[in-house]
């Protein structure tokens, strides 16, 4: 069997450009082919293998679930011990105030969850949010997505959607009593690593206060201890009214979930009763992995390494080809001339055995976002190679 021709012949593709790896097996933050070749991993699945692959922590609880169930019911009916276990782990490290946790299948599901919520929960209809964010791939996460190329085909979205610029405080007025909610990523990912001001997310949050409208916070990129606090909100003192997690939350396997106070996650209890079915939300494999994995996050203080590795990353760093580092603790992004410049970046790296990517919405950047157990001299060995191939392009 040719693995490669039936990828080409049977898979949708995505792009008339994949990357094409084949891996056979990986381990901690290392990928290997057929033929043996060893690559550094520094993008973890898109912020997903937080804490490298096959953590024991995460493949024991794994194997623990698999010995008493897979599926028992649709979410929300039957009391699931890993679950239950999960949401309570989960709201004890966030502010007391979101204490009420829906578990669905995936970033772009929570998103859902999370804008239906805040309209059920306001009466309101419009929705506001930024320019280059990215949300999802569904209908409604992709109508708030911030990029006309990636939206004009599938029109007609959602309507009452306005997108503001990001990080600029005179754009904020236009968040009203009318506001259902307002969608942010914390720190905008596929933007490109963009880092906001401090003060503007206090104004937003005030903003928000003022007009009556839930503020959403989108950390499925930056949640789990990525930009070097556990979540990436602490660093400015606010608090959202929801919050979404996804990728690196479901520690591997497909988990998002949507975070509110009980009264506001209270509307989807009734009128409509169901408001938000999922059948494989908070399946229970995923949910032992995301337990065991939070746990580690927790008890290993792994933001405190990604805080470290980020000092590491910026002092190595240098290249009169590299025109700008962004971003905060382990979601980098290296700003080169061009896309053509990224592209042959990948490819080169990929030839040395080390694996980056590029941004959606940033595509002369270079994704720098590896696990987060990464160590000292994993990260001199990645930046050796970059620098190595920042010399070629
Ligand atoms: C910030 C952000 N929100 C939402 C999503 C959508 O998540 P998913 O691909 O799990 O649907 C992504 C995925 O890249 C993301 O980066």
């Amino acid at each position: 069997m040719n693995t490669r021709n039936l990828f080409f012949r049977h898979m949708a593709q995505t792009s008339s450009f994949p990357v094409a790896l084949e891996i056979e097996r990986a381990s901690g933050v290392y990928m290997f082919g057929y033929d043996g070749k060893k690559y550094l991993d520094l993008i973890s699945g898109i912020s997903v293998s937080a804490l490298g692959h096959l953590h024991p922590a995460v493949t024991e609880a794994v194997r623990n679930q698999l010995e008493k169930y897979m599926h028992l019911m649709v979410y929300g009916e039957f009391i699931q011990e890993e679950q239950v276990a999960l949401a309570a782990m989960l709201t004890g490290c966030l502010p007391e105030s979101l204490d009420n946790v829906y578990l669905v299948n995936s970033g772009s599901e929570a998103i859902e969850g999370a804008l239906k919520l805040a309209k059920r929960y306001t009466g309101r209809s419009e929705l506001v949010a930024f320019r280059n964010a990215y949300h999802g791939s569904s209908h409604g996460a992709l109508s708030i997505t911030g990029n006309e190329k990636l939206k004009q085909a599938f029109r007609p979205l959602l309507p009452d959607v306005t997108h503001i610029r990001y990080n600029e405080p005179a754009d904020l007025t236009v968040i009203s009593k009318k506001t259902a909610c307002v969608v942010a990523e914390t720190i905008q990912g596929e933007a490109g690593a963009i880092v906001p001001d401090n003060d503007w997310l206090i104004a937003l949050r005030k903003r928000c206060d003022d007009t009556g409208s839930l503020l959403i916070l989108d950390e499925i990129q930056v949640g789990m201890g990525r930009t070097g606090t556990l979540w990436a909100f602490e660093s400015s003192g606010i608090v959202p009214d929801i919050l979404v997690l996804a990728k690196g939350f479901g520690g591997g396997l497909p988990l998002g979930a949507f975070i509110a106070n009980r009264q506001i996650m209270a509307c989807l209890t009734d009128n409509p009763v169901l408001g938000h079915i999922t059948t494989f939300g908070g399946n229970a494999l995923c949910a032992a992995a995301a337990r065991a994995s939070l746990g580690v996050v927790l008890d290993e203080e792994l933001w405190k390494n990604a805080a470290r590795m980020e000092q590491l990353l910026r002092a190595e760093l240098h290249h009169p080809a590299i025109k700008n580092v962004r971003g905060r603790g382990l979601l980098l992004a290296l700003e080169l001339e061009s896309f053509e410049k990224t592209q042959k970046m990948m490819q080169l790296c990929i030839a040395r055995g080390l694996v980056t990517d590029w941004f959606l919405f940033a595509d002369n950047c270079i994704r720098i976002a590896p696990p987060l157990i990464i160590t000292d001299t994993q990260i001199r060995e990645a930046t050796g190679i970059l620098l190595e191939c920042l010399d070629q392009i």
